[in-house]
């Protein structure tokens, strides 16, 4: 019997979508899901020559995969991942790879590596975004682990991945151990940013001109032409067009309850960054806000307890709304380099050896953040100068924030002054001013720790360490 080039464990959207695409390009696909019943109805309706699994078992599922074995596992992190892998050991053989493409926890993913290593097992952690149509037409593909392991995959990667802005195929090698898994993880933290930066403008437009879901969708569809073309942005015009099917004449967006739900990706993030000393407050904000949105039931009986203030010396929408594009651009640029922070500083201290032109490369297809400004960035990375250390330390990066700086300050001012919450743009604009500036208020804070805890400090004059008796 032939046996397959690759198999897949885990059928629900992501894992049955991505073994289709597999199929789909040529390649030898055995699926296996733990509901057989799930195996035998997507056989039923997807099975072809390339793609089969009407295997009950795991042991025979295993044995139709040709050896060394590639197995991707793609179902529900955390401990479903780590009943798969002992599910599958007692048939596996020395070199036998296991690449699990869903959300795990880069932490998991060091841990499950190690545990496999001694047993010859390889393992890889391998970060794919774009939700299930992109799992089918292409995601962007973000795999760790060794070259070895990912020199036998790339042809498989390399065909079944999204392109990018020059028709290369939206996969790199990201580095060794669990990087792959780590860039997925900022990825999203990016992702939440973003999307609560727009969700601010949105809130903005509704609230201070009245503007309806539709008239919103306008003005973003000009933004998606521009400098902020994204898929986000495209996909906001079909949310905020879309007409409710049981209010006659309204939009659905305003009927959906303002309570957003959320997975953990952009918890993850921000709870690294802060065990890593880096700042990625925008990422934080972002989480932070969906937190306070399930606050329903809380902001319910607050809310009329306190008068909003009322529109004043608005200028004119057609002044607002290009305004508006800047602060929302320069925000966004600098969620980015946020997560670029994070994933350079980890990159330094795990032995990564990140290649940010090539991550900013791949997400210009297939994933969520997908936007013409990843092209910008996938340049400016390319022209740095060797060694950068931060996005804000590329000249062209720079420009980016001298033309926008004086709008961003005014629009942001402006939402401040009416009383409405950005706390991501907000965040986006402290984190920009704060981190080009040279002279912060520590040395007061420092005075206040030397004064109650002997914490000392360090001078601007001379070397060493001081306390101070504050107190007669
Ligand atoms: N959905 C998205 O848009 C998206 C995008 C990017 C990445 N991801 C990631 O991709 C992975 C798969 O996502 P998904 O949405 O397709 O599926 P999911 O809902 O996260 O997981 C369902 C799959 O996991 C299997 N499963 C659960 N517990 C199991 C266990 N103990 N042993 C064996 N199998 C078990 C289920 O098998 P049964 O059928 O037997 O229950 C099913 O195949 C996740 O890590 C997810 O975070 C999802």
């Amino acid at each position: 019997m032939k046996q397959a080039q690759i198999g897949l464990i885990g059928l629900a959207v992501m894992g049955a979508n991505l073994a289709r695409n597999i199929a789909s390009k040529g390649f030898d696909i055995v699926v296996y899901n733990r509901t057989a019943e799930k195996t035998q109805a997507f056989i039923k309706e997807y099975g072809n020559e390339h793609l089969s699994g009407e295997l009950q078992d795991l042991a025979t599922f295993v044995a139709s995969i040709e050896s060394p074995r590639k197995i991707i596992i793609m179902v529900q992190a955390g401990k479903p991942v780590d009943a798969v892998i002992e599910d599958l050991l007692p048939y596996l053989e020395k070199d036998d790879c296991i690449i699990d493409c869903g959300n795990s926890y880069y932490r998991d993913t060091i841990r499950r590596e190690t545990y496999l290593a001694p047993k010859g097992i390889r393992f890889m952690g391998c970060g794919v975004s774009g939700g299930e149509e992109w799992a089918l037409n292409g995601p962007s593909i973000m795999p760790g682990g060794s070259v070895a392991d990912y020199v036998k995959l790339s042809p498989i990667f390399s065909a079944i991945a999204a392109r990018d802005f020059n028709g290369s195929a939206c996969v790199t090698h990201i580095g060794v151990g669990a990087s792959g898994h780590f860039v997925k993880m900022v990825h999203n933290g990016i992702e939440y940013a973003v999307m609560q930066i727009m969700a601010e403008a949105y809130d903005t437009l509704r609230k201070l001109y009245n503007l309806s879901a539709p008239e919103i969708a306008d003005i973003f569809e000009t933004y998606s032409q521009g400098k902020l073309g994204s898929y986000l942005f495209d996909i906001s015009l079909k949310v905020l067009r879309k007409e409710d099917e049981f209010q006659d004449g309204g939009s659905l967006v305003d009927y959906i309850l303002d309570r957003a739900g959320q997975k953990g990706t952009g918890k993850w993030t921000a709870i690294d960054a802060l065990e890593r000393n880096v700042c990625v407050p925008t990422i934080a904000e972002a989480v932070f806000a969906r937190n306070i949105s399930a606050s329903k039931k809380l902001r319910g009986e607050l809310a009329p307890t306190f008068t909003k203030v009322s529109a004043k010396n608005l200028p004119p929408l057609s002044e607002f709304i290009p305004l508006l594009e800047n602060g929302l651009y320069a925000s966004i640029l600098s969620a980015y380099a946020q997560g670029y922070d994070l994933i350079i500083q980890a990159s330094t201290t795990e032995w990564w050896d990140v290649n940010l032109a090539e991550i900013s490369r791949i997400w210009e297809g297939g994933c969520i953040i997908r936007a013409e400004i990843l092209s910008f960035l996938h340049q400016a990375f390319l022209d740095a100068p060797a060694g950068v250390s931060h996005l804000f330390a590329i000249p062209e990066v720079m420009n980016a924030f001298q033309t926008t700086i004086s709008d961003w300050h005014k629009v942001t001012s402006i939402i401040i002054e009416h009383g409405i919450a950005v706390p991501t743009i907000t965040s986006s604009l402290s984190y920009f001013e704060s981190i080009t500036d040279d002279k912060h208020p520590a040395n007061y804070l420092q005075g206040l720790r030397d004064f109650f805890g002997a914490h000392t400090y360090e001078r601007t004059d001379r070397e060493g360490t001081f306390h101070t008796q504050w107190s007669e």
